[in-house]
């Protein structure tokens, strides 16, 4: 996130002896991106943090592929499926490409092991329940609504979460950006943004812990998962500074754009990668043209298949939809509200929905956990 940063104490300047009360040394770290050429981090720990004693693979994968899914609409409900797990185990992966995958998960029991996605940033998006993510930047406490941004490499770990809790995930392997077009050439979000930095919540110091007890971190790369043993606790850091560090936005605090007629989904996104795009819907007041069509089009936008995640409301374009509920409208067709949902829309003032889409800009593949739970009616839906 291009906002500087700083929690705890610091030396005077980077790079020089930083001594620690006891006559020791503080352990500068550089968390880096792009080389030495990306925003970065620099923290300061008591432990060197290069000490590890065991490593061994998890036997876990987190994609199961559905080979031969048919190329269609797809509907399926990600309540149905049976949740629950760990850190590892926790996720349920329904479609993934080259550039990102797409889970949920409802954690029931997080022990005490940190994660780290090696590979890819995350976004967890709080659907349901509350919490803390821990990580060696500190405290970043979570609610419902929340979009948890996490740098690739970030340590984290779970903590206090709510019983009742659903995340979406979206791991993505290129960085989770602000858009580009709502920045300056600064990095500083402009004035029509629909977010500002004042929306950004960033990590609360806490004190370092320092004990020397074994600790387990899982490391996750692509689909797979090791086990490190560490020989101290990670989080045991003095005082970092830096522009790379996990921060978390509020869909609630998203200031939708409305318009005279029907503005495309464009305007409603929240973040970038290099590839896929994530907008959300939320409440809004709908067009004012005395003849407007407040729900979109017929559209097939042949480069971008196109996720939508329901979180909370009445979806005005889709018929049969659950919390929870997941479509993906691949590129190859056109597709746009069922019917009677044009015509429903008309004359209307105000919608009550939020959701989050997903369009990629390569196809998505599906996984074993879409069979079981899909509306198999879906794609013939459309029909009188
Ligand atoms: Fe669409």
């Amino acid at each position: 996130m291009p906002i500087y940063h700083q929690l705890g104490k610091l030396p005077q300047k980077k790079h020089i002896v930083y001594e620690s009360p006891s006559g020791g040394m503080y352990w500068e770290e550089l968390y880096s991106t792009l080389g030495f050429s990306g925003i970065y981090s620099t923290l300061y720990h008591v432990n060197p943090p290069t000490r590890y004693r065991e490593i061994k693979e998890i036997n876990h994968r987190l994609i199961e592929p559905w080979a031969d899914a048919p190329v269609q609409p797809y509907h399926f409900f990600t309540n149905r499926v049976e949740h629950g797990g760990d850190i590892v185990s926790g996720r349920r992966c329904f479609m993934y490409n080259d550039d990102v995958t797409l889970s949920t998960a409802s954690f029931t029991e997080l022990d005490d092991r940190f994660y780290r996605n090696s590979q890819a940033d995350e976004i967890l998006f709080v659907h349901r329940g509350e919490g803390e993510l821990h990580s060696p930047y500190g405290v970043l406490t979570f609610t419902q609504g929340d979009y948890l941004v996490v740098p690739r490499g970030v340590m984290i770990r779970l903590e206090h979460v709510s019983a009742d809790n659903r995340f979406f995930i979206i791991e993505s392997f290129s960085p989770i950006e602000t858009p580009k077009r709502f920045r300056n050439e600064f990095g500083q979000l402009l004035e029509h943004a629909p977010y500002c930095e004042r929306d950004i919540k960033r990590p609360a110091f806490r004190e370092p812990i320092v004990n020397k007890d074994p600790q387990r971190l899982v490391i996750k790369r692509r689909n797979l998962f090791y086990e490190y043993e560490l020989d101290h606790h990670p989080f045991d850091v003095v005082g970092w500074d830096g522009y790379l560090y996990p921060w978390a936005f509020n869909i609630h605090e998203y200031i939708p754009s409305v318009a005279k007629i029907h503005l495309p989904p464009p305007v409603h996104q929240v973040f970038q990668s290099a590839g896929f795009v994530v907008c959300n819907f939320v409440p809004r007041l709908f067009d004012w043209h005395p003849q407007a069509i407040p729900a979109p089009y017929f559209h097939q936008n042949v480069d971008s298949d196109e996720v939508l995640y329901y979180v909370e409301g009445d979806f005005m374009s889709r018929k049969g939809i659950e919390m929870g509920s997941i479509t993906l409208h691949p590129g190859d067709v056109p597709h746009g509200p069922q019917p009677g949902k044009i015509e429903a829309s008309i004359g209307k003032k105000e919608v009550y929905e939020y959701a989050v889409m997903v369009d990629t800009f390569k196809p998505l593949l599906m996984t074993q956990q879409v069979p079981p739970v899909m509306d198999r009616a879906y794609h013939k839906s459309w029909l009188p």
